[in-house]
């Protein structure tokens, strides 16, 4: 073990047993480990409960499905996840589920796989600070897309796939800018969605969101923050939208499962809503937040 392992909290499930994280360990001949040939999801537990499992656990199969791989079934992961967040013993859990093709003699062939790998990832949360709540994040628009609707499977935004270079980089490129979150965007410039976020623009008064057509990732998150705000009549528009219309947005905040809504106050080195959280995005980090604890 070296000195960063011993730093690694919490549990990881691997080949149907629990292990302490820092000692788990993945055979080099995954396809998952050389080809980015798996799927994932990322979840957390409010009070100690999986928040939308269900949900995540359709988007996992549909992920799946795209690239021709089959995923254990729901029980045999429900009960994986319930030993993995036993053992670790923190009411605020992140998880991530991560189903591999398998291991097998090096070829591209997927038919060399010898059966899924099950891989569960169970830490205390690492939450973003209340700072970043109250006082909004910058982010960075970056000339890079993760997605190319009905390109293939490793582009295809709606496969959360273990590759994920093109974010990987655009987060380099964020962090060179000073930026907290990397915008991306589709083959002629429209804004699509953030690294592993999706994004939402506040216009009088109404919210806008690109639409699933622009070729992002259909977040779990930006789901409920649509449903919560037209229920509680906010009106909300799926358009797409050009990086021009997020600088000159009222408001825009970020959204994804572990971080729940992030307030964007800043994109490149244009101040937005003002240099603070908006009116409606607190409205709609407060609709959320009772939500998730109502559930
Ligand atoms: N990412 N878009 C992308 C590209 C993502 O990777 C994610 C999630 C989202 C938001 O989806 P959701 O609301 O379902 O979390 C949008 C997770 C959090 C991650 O990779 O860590």
């Amino acid at each position: 073990m070296n000195a960063a392992d011993s730093k690694i909290a919490g549990k990881v499930w691997i080949d149907g047993a629990v292990v302490d994280a820092a000692l788990a360990r993945v055979p080099v001949f995954d396809r998952g480990f050389l080809y980015g040939d798996s799927v994932y999801e990322v979840l957390r537990t409010f009070d100690g409960h999986p928040f939308a499992l269900e949900e995540h656990l359709d988007r996992l199969e549909g992920s799946a499905a795209r690239i021709e791989m089959s995923v254990p079934s729901r029980d045999e992961i429900r009960a994986a996840i319930d030993a993995t967040c036993l053992a670790v013993g923190h009411p605020d859990l992140y998880i991530r589920i991560v189903v591999t093709r398998g291991a097998g003699e090096i070829g591209l062939d997927p038919a060399l796989a010898d059966a899924p790998r099950l891989i569960l990832i169970v830490r205390p949360a690492s939450l973003p600070s209340k700072e970043i709540y109250e006082s909004g994040v910058k982010v960075a628009v970056v000339g890079r897309s993760r997605s190319i609707p009905g390109g293939p499977a490793n582009t295809d935004p709606q496969v959360k796939s273990g590759n994920y270079l093109g974010s990987v980089l655009a987060v380099a490129e964020a962090r060179r800018r000073g930026a907290y979150e990397a915008i991306l965007g589709d083959a002629v410039g429209r804004i699509t969605e953030g690294s592993s976020s999706n994004i939402f623009l506040v216009r009088g008064g109404r919210i806008t969101t690109p639409p699933l057509s622009s070729g992002l990732l259909e977040g779990i998150t930006r789901r409920t923050v649509i449903h919560l705000a037209r229920k509680n009549s906010i009106a909300v528009d799926e358009q797409p939208l050009w990086p021009a219309d997020l600088a000159r947005a009222d408001e825009a905040f970020l959204t994804s499962s572990v971080r729940g809504i992030v307030p964007i106050v800043r994109v490149d080195g244009i101040q937005i809503a003002g240099g603070r959280p908006g009116e409606v995005t607190r409205r709609v980090m407060s609709l959320y937040q009772q939500f998730a604890s109502a559930r």
